[in-house]
């Protein structure tokens, strides 16, 4: 018997009916990947409003690596309730806040002294971080990359890498930015190969040093490890090595945004081991929190003590709820060696979606880190992206009972973004259903064309 159970057409009326009141009353930007309304969740599995049951490989956008409502989260979260639920660090200190910190400057890359301060989200924790390297640098100016994102504040606006939806209507942007072409092989922007290349990508960095910003005015350089929202793109190693032996040379500050990568999801409990990268500053939320809004900026000691008392902080950031979840996310990751399980999870995704590729020209590059796995689709014949069809690849899948996302600047690549602690039956009966998404969706594609 399969974990999926349909017994409305998705969304089914219930999910209908509120999307109708959700149109009145909530902004039309907000975007849904998935239109069906959640009743409960539990795994990988969700339950919608009208009784259906889906197998979610999104997991909140990359947030649920222990699994929706992860049994020690929950035990957590309620013993928690039963002490108090805010106080604000700025107001009156609390253990578990320093017990997460002093946890994370264990665990994260690099043998140097590190300090780590806690907000609520991806975007206020990458906003942190450049705070923080201007201070301690006492120079203005960012280097990001191509097909990057980095939230949506006007700063990491700024800093991310896609007009539409995100930053057209939404400018001026914040200044001192300066960005590179990310190390995306499958669409080299250079129109080289690895590793014949010796990643000139990343060596243009001090091109950029001559023509747009002297190395002197630049704070930090801010990369992803895997491009997330960009379309799931592993950048080699050797281009972060090249990228932090020109940093250290200029005295720039290196921050690896683990936001998405982070938590187990690669492989490892950050991407940033598996490709030998010591940040000065790494920015990690999402999956850190288990289902609850927590985010941090981990760094070296000295760099993180630069800005002045009162200098840092925030209302909810740091909240007791989402630090006892963050303590209890460690140590599942630990006891169930989740880092292992992503490798397992990405093992099986590549094996079945290999023999995708080689049936479908419609599938240009399967790629990916652990269980950080993507497709990206194509025009057949070449690489021109196709963007409709990968809507209507997650959009059969989510008739089907499968809860998936697209990715890419082009809007062309389906992710894996799975609870690594969902089961293998389930994780097959997932795949089953996204092979049958891809083969109605690129039987429908050709039928067209053809009837053109
Ligand atoms: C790499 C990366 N950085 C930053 C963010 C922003 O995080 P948040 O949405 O929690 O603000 C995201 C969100 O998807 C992300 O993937």
């Amino acid at each position: 018997m399969g974990a999926i159970k349909l017994h409305t057409p998705i969304p089914g009326p219930r999910s209908q009916e509120l999307l109708r009141r959700r149109e009145a009353a909530v902004p039309a930007g907000i975007f849904h990947a998935a239109p069906v309304c959640i009743a409960r969740a539990e795994g990988a599995l969700v339950e919608d409003v009208d009784g259906n049951r889906l197998i979610d490989f999104a997991g909140g956008i990359g947030c649920l690596n222990v699994g929706h409502r992860a049994p020690r989260v929950m035990a957590a979260l309620g013993e928690q309730m039963e002490r108090f639920l805010h106080a604000c660090f700025s107001v009156t200190p609390y253990e578990l806040y320093i017990s997460l910190a002093e946890k994370l400057n264990a665990r994260a890359p690099g043998n140097f002294r590190k300090k780590t301060m806690f907000v609520n989200s991806g975007a206020e924790a990458v906003e942190n971080a450049v705070k923080i390297a201007r201070c301690y640098t006492g120079r203005p100016a960012v280097v990001c990359f191509e097909d990057a994102f980095h939230g949506r504040t006007l700063l990491t606006l700024s800093l991310t890498s896609k007009t539409h939806p995100y930053k057209a209507g939404f400018g001026p942007f914040a200044g001192e930015v300066y960005r590179l072409p990310y190390a995306y092989c499958y669409r080299c922007a250079y129109g080289l190969k690895f590793p014949e290349c010796a990643v000139h990508c990343a060596r243009q960095l001090e091109t950029l040093f001559q023509r747009d910003v002297a190395a002197e005015s630049v704070a930090a350089l801010i990369v992803e490890p895997v491009l997330g929202e960009g379309g799931f793109v592993p950048g080699p190693a050797e281009f972060f090595a090249e990228l932090h032996r020109i940093c250290r040379a200029h005295g720039i500050l290196f921050i690896a945004d683990e936001v998405q990568t982070g938590f187990g999801r690669t492989g490892a409990l950050f991407a940033c081991e598996r490709l030998g990268i010591e940040p000065d500053l790494m920015v990690t939320a999402k999956s850190l929190g288990g289902g609850m809004p927590l985010a941090a900026v981990t760094g070296r000691a000295e760099v993180m003590d630069a800005p002045g008392v009162g200098g840092l902080g925030g209302t909810f950031g740091g909240h007791p709820l989402s630090l006892a979840a963050g303590h209890a996310v460690l140590d599942i990751m630990d006891d169930e060696n989740l880092p292992a399980r992503a490798e397992t999870l990405g093992q099986r995704f590549w094996t079945r979606a290999s023999v995708w590729k080689a049936r479908w020209p419609e599938l240009g590059d399967v790629r990916g880190l652990g269980a950080m796995q993507a497709l990206e689709l194509v025009e057949p014949g070449g690489r021109e992206p196709a963007k409709s069809l990968a809507n209507a690849v997650s959009r059969q899948a989510l008739e089907r009972g499968l809860i998936v996302l697209t990715a890419g600047t082009f809007g062309n690549v389906i992710r894996l973004l799975v609870p690594l602690t969902i089961s293998d039956e389930q994780f097959d009966e997932g795949m089953k259903v996204l092979e049958a998404a891809l083969s109605t969706a690129i039987a429908r594609q050709t039928e067209t064309a053809r009837s053109v």
